[in-house]
């Protein structure tokens, strides 16, 4: 069946009817967009949305970014798809190049995939393969995708992976320094410099935790990697204390295992850094990457130390599209604008507005719990304040704050194992003013959601 068009409708014709996408695709907003420009998204009806969701973190240089379409329209002329394993070309040449210069330390060496599931598929058959051993650890609240062995890694919300046991084994998981829900009471993460373990007041004790599992379930000379997120992502934009990844790096190398750094969400400049793991100076071993790196392009990698890389022969991982010739030069182009607009340095910026911002709505609602986050990377988690210990989670409030700012043409997404959080990704292109009209959107959506 075919619906009539919405008044406006960019080409006119009709458009078959929203049912015909499938409900598997939980639904945020039930709009239909034509276009985007920069933080904006376009219905076909010509409404103008803010997207503060960023298409789940992708569009870091906005929408639609005149350089990154250009490059796109100027290699779809030329050719679309130029196979990894049968010819180079020169938009994937120069992309694998600049990849090896991203990050400090190394050497590095990049391989090219497509989603970030499939990015961190690639980092768990390496870690397998240059360790030899089978193990890998992950963190609790974490998600790392959708395929069987991602799903089996992930642990941020039953949904991801409930109905589809029996996934993966050798799978173990650590507890991730939640500050705000340690045992007893909540703490500021900020307060801590040394992670968790030794810092007076901390009640997270991941590390011990952790020992309790290398004495219990596995040993630590089975495990090939510890899997990370260095911000929790979809379990709920959790910062950790500056002093986790240093320690977990210590902990990694006193054991000879490897430490994977989640980046598919956190990198290309989400997070005030190009990689989120500058903010501490960890060098992974591997770290994997998608989303922000091409703008919207279905594109996603590893970069990993040369020397474990080698351990890969020829043929023993790959796949048809990896490394798509589109994709690698809308990820040139990509890293151009994030370089030449500074869009790192304005995500700190923005990111630090916008938190302030946050801030001062928490002193006004005691519905929520915590703000926090780390460059455009933000949230809100909001309580039960007179139920418990004043930390139960609300999940309905989320709900309807994030339904509100919706009406008021502002998106935003939940995150948290109980709907709890509300999560705000703008794109890195954002600007003072838009990040003050989605104060002031939030503010009226706070008080039409009774928060
Ligand atoms: C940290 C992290 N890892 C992996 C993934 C999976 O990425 P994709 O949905 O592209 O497979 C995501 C997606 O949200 C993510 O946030």
């Amino acid at each position: 069946m075919v619906d009539t068009a919405p008044a406006g409708a960019a080409s006119g014709a009709m458009l078959p009817s929203v049912d015909v996408v499938p409900a598997v695709w939980g639904r945020v907003a039930s709009i239909v967009v034509d276009r985007g420009e920069g933080s904006w998204l376009i219905t076909t009806s010509g409404e103008r949305y803010l997207d503060y969701s960023s298409g789940i973190g992708v569009a870091n240089t906005g929408h639609a970014h005149p350089r990154v379409a250009a490059a796109v329209a100027a290699q779809a002329v030329k050719l679309l798809h130029g196979q990894q394993n049968i010819v180079y070309h020169e938009p994937g040449l120069r992309l694998h190049h600049r990849l090896q210069g991203l990050l400090p330390g190394g050497p590095w060496g990049a391989f090219l995939s497509n989603s970030g599931a499939e990015a961190v598929e690639a980092a768990v058959k390496l870690a397998r393969v240059a360790t030899k051993r089978p193990v890998i650890i992950a963190f609790r609240g974490g998600f790392h995708g959708r395929t069987a062995q991602t799903m089996a890694l992930t642990s941020a919300k039953n949904i991801y992976r409930g109905d589809f046991e029996p996934l993966p084994g050798s799978v173990y998981f650590a507890d991730y320094p939640y500050c705000y829900r340690a045992p007893g009471s909540a703490h500021d993460p900020a307060a801590c410099s040394a992670g968790c373990a030794s810092c007076d007041g901390c009640t997270c004790d991941w590390e011990g935790r952790l020992e309790e599992l290398f004495h219990t379930l596995v040993y630590p000379e089975h495990v090939a990697a510890f899997i990370v997120e260095p911000v929790l992502g979809e379990g709920g934009y959790v910062v950790p204390p500056i002093g986790f990844l240093p320690r977990l790096r210590e902990i990694a190398d006193r054991h000879g295992i490897l430490l994977i750094a989640d980046e598919v969400q956190t990198g290309f400049g989400r997070t005030g850094r190009f990689f989120a793991v500058e903010h501490s100076g960890v060098e992974p071993d591997i770290l994997t990457f998608a989303k922000g790196v091409a703008s919207g392009l279905p594109l996603s990698g590893i970069i990993a130390k040369q020397e474990i890389l080698r351990h890969w022969r020829p043929s023993a991982h790959g796949g048809t599209y990896g490394g798509n010739v589109v994709a690698c030069a809308a990820a040139n182009a990509t890293i151009d604008v994030i370089t030449d607009e500074g869009l790192v340095a304005n995500a700190a910026a923005r990111g630090t507005q916008l938190l302030d911002g946050l801030r001062g709505l928490k002193a006004r609602h005691r519905s929520i719990g915590d703000a926090r986050g780390l460059g455009l990377m933000v949230a809100l988690e909001f309580v039960k304040p007179n139920e418990g210990d004043g930390r139960v989670p609300n999940t309905d409030v989320t709900k309807r704050v994030v339904a509100e700012a919706l009406e008021r043409r502002l998106i935003v997404l939940t995150a948290g194992s109980s709907v709890q959080v509300m999560r705000i990704i703008p794109p890195l292109v954002t600007t003072p003013d838009e990040v003050d009209l989605a104060l002031g959107i939030l503010a009226e959506s706070l008080e039409a959601a009774g928060a």
